[in-house]
């Protein structure tokens, strides 16, 4: 595992955003595995802005998304596909069916599960995954108790996780209660995970991430036993008070 420290949440979303750029310069037609939330806001305004300025094409990219909303219609504009649309691929060159999430909205939902995994594979798989991470540990939305055997698949989203995302909705109750996620396996599959973590809420997954063992209780540690992790983390989510 590697691990940077950056001043602020700021440095941390360029540390990545250079990290992803480098790959793409490496390999134009890589294919980038996606995530949303707070955390990696910045990332994509920094990729954003660099395709602005210099343009750094991604004609040739595959995304792959890490989890949806199951039952949100993609336009609903707390849907991952419209965060996605919103702070990246509109404001890039990406032609939209290079661009894959998980349908929510899917009449069989665990066929759609089945086919976005075997989509990823078929694909290739993913070149470097961008990842946060939940303050009990989840990634994607692998809460914890999740098998790290597990595909993509239809999770129970845990009452925390609707409180902590409930910020983006009216309220509370307007949060799904389920949600279609990569699982674990599918996760650790990617050839390089970049982990972002910022802030102070997130110090004691950060603490248990570095210093606790490899458990199902705490979905992130099994991260530690990929051969090319890097975790950037912001000095709010290292400080101890
Ligand atoms: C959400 C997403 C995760 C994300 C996490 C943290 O539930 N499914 O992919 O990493 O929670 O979100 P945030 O970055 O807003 O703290």
């Amino acid at each position: 595992m590697k691990i940077y420290v950056t001043k602020d949440k700021k440095e941390m979303n360029q540390k990545a955003a250079e990290i992803i750029l480098e790959r793409i310069q490496e390999k134009p037609d890589m294919t980038l595995g996606l995530a949303t939330g707070g955390t990696p806001e910045g990332t994509y305004d920094d990729l954003v802005n660099d395709h602005q300025q210099h343009g750094t094409s991604y004609q040739n990219i595959t995304t792959f998304n890490l989890d949806e909303y199951v039952g949100l219609p993609s336009d609903d504009p707390n849907s991952y596909l419209s965060y996605m649309r919103e702070h990246l691929f509109n404001h890039i060159d990406i032609p939209p069916e290079q661009t894959n999430l998980p349908n929510g909205t899917a009449e069989d939902l665990e066929a759609e599960c089945d086919e976005y995994e075997t989509r990823i594979h078929g694909h290739g798989g993913v070149d470097l995954q961008l990842l946060g991470i939940g303050e009990n540990g989840h990634i994607g939305f692998n809460e914890p108790g999740t098998s790290f055997g597990s595909k993509t698949h239809i999770v129970e989203l845990a009452e925390s996780t609707r409180e902590a995302n409930a910020r983006f909705f009216d309220s509370k109750d307007d949060v799904p209660t389920h949600a279609i996620t990569m699982g674990i396996q599918t996760i650790l599959k990617a050839k390089e995970i970049v982990l972002m973590i910022s802030g102070e809420r997130k110090q004691e997954a950060l603490l248990r991430l570095l210093h606790g063992g490899v458990s199902e209780d705490f979905p992130a540690s099994a991260l530690k036993e990929h051969p090319n992790l890097t975790v950037i983390a912001d000095e709010a989510a290292i400080e101890n008070k």
